[in-house]
């Protein structure tokens, strides 16, 4: 597999990340793979800096996000998962190629890259698999989870996304401050961070951490916030 072989050129531990793999199906992976790195120059699915790196630091990334993501909830075919800001697909597109798919979402303000994805899934003819352009804060509906990998800077990124789910909302993120002036701006949109999981496997990109986000009134109607509100907000702290 194309993917399984990049990555070993671009990881020095591969035997450490196997165990990552059993969940997925590795046949699609693979071919959704061979598509980003076929097509990434002509869709700018990626950085240029980044293009020779697609498997790790990418793929492989996301992979074990979501291996961490199950490890800590059920994941079933009922399940409805949104990924917001998706771009190429990443990291909703790797939930649909686990073997137990939950229902996916893959939604941006953008047809840019994502409409791209949507002509491959229709090509393969994958079912299961959603796409919606629209901006998040303008989107209605509840979904049991959501993820977010590089939408706007945290903790900005929760309260544009705190109506849109049910159970939780992850955070595929760095290094993170988490002090009394970020609890309280999160409390005011009725949310917490649950749980900060450090993912030392990914040492060798950085730091990365699982952030777990819920509700903290689960009972609680959650109206979207505009954008405008958040980017004054995000003026004032001078982000
Ligand atoms: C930096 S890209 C990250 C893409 C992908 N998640 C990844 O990790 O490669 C951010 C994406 O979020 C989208 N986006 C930004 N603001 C948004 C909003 N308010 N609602 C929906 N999508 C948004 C952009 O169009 C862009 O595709």
């Amino acid at each position: 597999m194309e993917f399984l072989e990049d990555l070993k050129t671009q990881i020095k531990d591969f035997q450490n990340f196997e165990k990552f793999f059993y969940i997925f199906d590795l046949e699609l992976v693979d071919n959704y793979y061979k598509f980003l790195k076929k097509n990434t120059e002509k869709y700018g699915f990626f950085s240029k800096l980044d293009i020779e790196k697609i498997a790790s630091r990418h793929i492989l990334e996301s992979m074990v996000y979501v291996y961490y993501i199950l490890n800590f909830c059920n994941v079933s075919r009922e399940t409805s998962l949104l990924d917001i800001g998706s771009g190429a697909g990443v990291p909703g597109f790797l939930f649909f190629c686990l073997k137990e798919k939950p229902k996916v979402y893959l939604l941006d303000s953008s047809q840019r890259r994502l409409k791209k994805i949507e002509e491959y899934a229709k090509e393969k003819k994958f079912s299961n698999l959603y796409f919606i352009y629209e901006r998040v804060e303008k989107y209605l509906e509840l979904f049991d989870y959501a993820t977010i990998r590089a939408l706007i800077p945290f903790p900005f990124n929760i309260k544009l996304s705190s109506h849109i789910f049910k159970k939780h909302l992850f955070l595929f993120g760095g290094k993170i401050e988490y002090n009394e002036k970020i609890k309280n701006y999160l409390k005011s949109c009725n949310t917490k961070i649950e749980n900060i999981l450090p993912i030392s496997e990914l040492e060798f990109l950085g730091n990365r951490s699982l952030l777990i986000v819920s509700h903290i009134d689960k009972l609680k109607k959650n109206n979207p916030y505009s954008w405008k509100e958040i980017q004054k907000e995000m003026k004032q702290w001078q982000v």
